[in-house]
């Protein structure tokens, strides 16, 4: 039997890109230019599978490029880079692989959470640098108390919720902000967004990007947020208005901010580099062993119930 074609725009883990080279007959896809273009006019039209991720996305001009395209299986729970209203005028499923992140993303929030607040990388730079045997010493700053403190959760799909529970363990209050109240929770709506920031001690945003979200985190809720305030992103960089973000911990007039993702990743803006008040990540809440493993079964897992004629696993 022939193996089905995809092409895979992104690698993702060996296991998986074996996986996929054992079952299927796999094209990668080169960066724009040139090359990328002559895989194309040479292959596009032999391909029926896309395989890529959140972070390399698609668009339309790629799926007008594969015209026999009939599935595509993502990597990641994000769908912002991914024109799945493109793919549906299409017909065209498309797999995604959330649930299995779900508890990684939402322990790093908390591990973010307690990082700013008890100052725990800070307290890591101190102690290298020598200074705690300094003489004369120099005395480390105090942190915030978590346990008990007030929690805003910015967005409560599967994510949210997971935060909210890890909560109830520190005995925290929990509100959340959201477009609309959740259906069977418990936790008290705050259909204002600056209201919530006002309240709380910790904002931490859990809520999808893409245009609607973009800068829903702007100056006047950074300004609500205040001095005792702390902000925790493990979402998207689109959903906080970065540059106000940077004005208002140089300015310090914001507790702090610990943040896993940027507007414009890798990039990072360098005047946070030498701020105490934030802790900077490379993107990795759903970065461990076992998560990135079974999110990648799960890209396998799409595509294989796909060309067995059963409906995807889990689908946008
Ligand atoms: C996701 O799954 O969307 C993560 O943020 C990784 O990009």
């Amino acid at each position: 039997m022939t193996k089905p074609v995809l092409l895979q725009a992104i690698g993702l883990l060996p296991d998986v890109d074996r996986a996929l080279a054992e079952h299927y007959t796999v094209h990668r896809l080169p960066p724009a230019g040139p090359e990328r273009d002559a895989l194309l006019a040479r292959h596009g039209h032999e391909i029926t599978g896309l395989v890529t991720s959140a972070r390399a996305g698609f668009d339309a001009a790629l799926l007008d490029r594969l015209p026999r395209l009939q599935v595509i299986s993502s990597f990641g729970v994000g769908l912002d880079t991914l024109d799945v209203p493109a793919a549906k005028a299409r017909a065209i499923p498309v797999g995604y692989t959330p649930d299995v992140l779900t508890d990684c993303v939402a322990d790093l929030a908390f591990g973010l959470l307690l990082s700013i607040a008890r100052r725990i990388p800070e307290g890591d730079r101190y102690v290298r640098a020598g200074r705690w045997t300094q003489q004369p010493p120099v005395a480390f700053p105090f942190g915030r108390r978590v346990s008990g403190a007030r929690l805003g959760i910015v967005g409560l799909g599967r994510i949210g919720q997971a935060i909210a529970r890890r909560a109830t363990g520190f005995d925290m209050a929990v509100r959340y902000h959201a477009r609309r109240p959740a259906e069977g929770v418990a936790l008290e709506f705050a259909p204002q967004l600056t209201e919530l920031a006002r309240w709380a001690d910790y904002l931490v945003v859990s809520t999808s990007g893409g245009p609607s979200t973009r800068h829903l985190v702007d100056a006047q809720v950074l300004e609500a947020l205040g001095t005792k305030g702390f902000l925790v992103n493990i979402a998207r960089g689109t959903v906080v208005d970065e540059a106000a973000l940077v004005r208002a911990l140089q300015d310090k007039r914001l507790g702090g901010a610990a943040l896993d993702v940027f507007e414009r990743e890798p990039e990072v803006p360098p005047a946070l580099f030498a701020l105490d008040n934030v802790v900077l990540l490379p993107h990795i809440a759903s970065a461990t062993v076992e998560t990135r493993a079974a999110m990648g079964q799960r890209v396998l897992d799409n595509l294989a119930a796909f060309y067995a004629g059963q409906p995807l696993v889990t689908a946008a």
